[in-house]
């Protein structure tokens, strides 16, 4: 297969990059590194991007920004900052890659534990999770050409640990490589619609 893994050399895309990078053709896009560059907060940048890498049969994404602090200091300018980056990134290059994937190809988004088991200061990272899931259980009513939609919701991942432990009290991280095998599934699998948790 040939396939984008979007945010390809981050630390989440970086375990899909990893797992399916030995047996495929695999292309990094990043907004600074990468084989290709694109801001997923811009359509037109998507539209570039589809341009520039034809004839794909999946999409990874895991990038996508979204603003952490507690509730009182969350302006709404603060949220659409997760709005337009995370949440309508993601659905646009669907929106968009609908009609550039080849057929029978698969999206494979990003989310995170935080939809479903938010800590504080994540109203926001919690928000835009929760709607790309109610997103991908939609969008596979209504995808043309047998293009599939999956998304995968890693928790605190190892290498992100030593950052980012302390908001996650009494969580074990969860080891890279079973981050990269929840990537593979959805990309060489058949499933659809499905929500990935790899929270352990
Ligand atoms: N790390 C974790 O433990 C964890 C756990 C659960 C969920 N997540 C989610 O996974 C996603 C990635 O997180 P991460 O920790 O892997 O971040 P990261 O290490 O900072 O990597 C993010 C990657 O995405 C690219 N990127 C960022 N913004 C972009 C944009 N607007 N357009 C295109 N590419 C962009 C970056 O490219 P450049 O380097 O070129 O800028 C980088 O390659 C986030 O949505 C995060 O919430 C992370």
């Amino acid at each position: 297969m040939r396939i984008l893994i979007i945010g390809g050399y981050g630390t989440v895309g970086g375990t899909a990059t990893k797992a399916l990078s030995e047996r495929h053709e695999v292309i990094v896009a990043g907004r600074t590194r990468g084989d290709v560059q694109v801001d997923i907060a811009d359509i037109d940048s998507i539209r570039a991007m589809y341009d520039a890498v034809p004839n794909l049969d999946a999409v990874v994404c895991a990038a996508g920004a979204v603003k952490w602090d507690t509730f009182d200091n969350l302006q709404q300018d603060d949220f659409y900052v997760g709005f337009r980056s995370k949440l309508m990134g993601q659905v646009n290059l669907v929106r968009v890659g609908q009609d550039r994937l080849n057929d029978g190809g698969s999206f494979t988004l990003t989310t995170g534990i935080l939809g479903e088991r938010p800590v504080p200061m994540t109203t926001s990272a919690a928000m835009v999770n929760g709607a790309i899931h109610s997103f991908v259980k939609a969008v596979t009513l209504e995808i043309r050409r047998n293009l599939r939609v999956n998304v995968v919701a890693p928790g605190l991942l190892e290498d992100s640990a030593p950052k980012l432990g302390k908001f996650f009290p009494g969580q074990t991280p969860v080891a890279m490589d079973k981050v990269g095998a929840a990537y593979a599934s959805a990309v060489e699998g058949t499933m659809t619609g499905e929500l990935i948790r790899v929270y352990e």
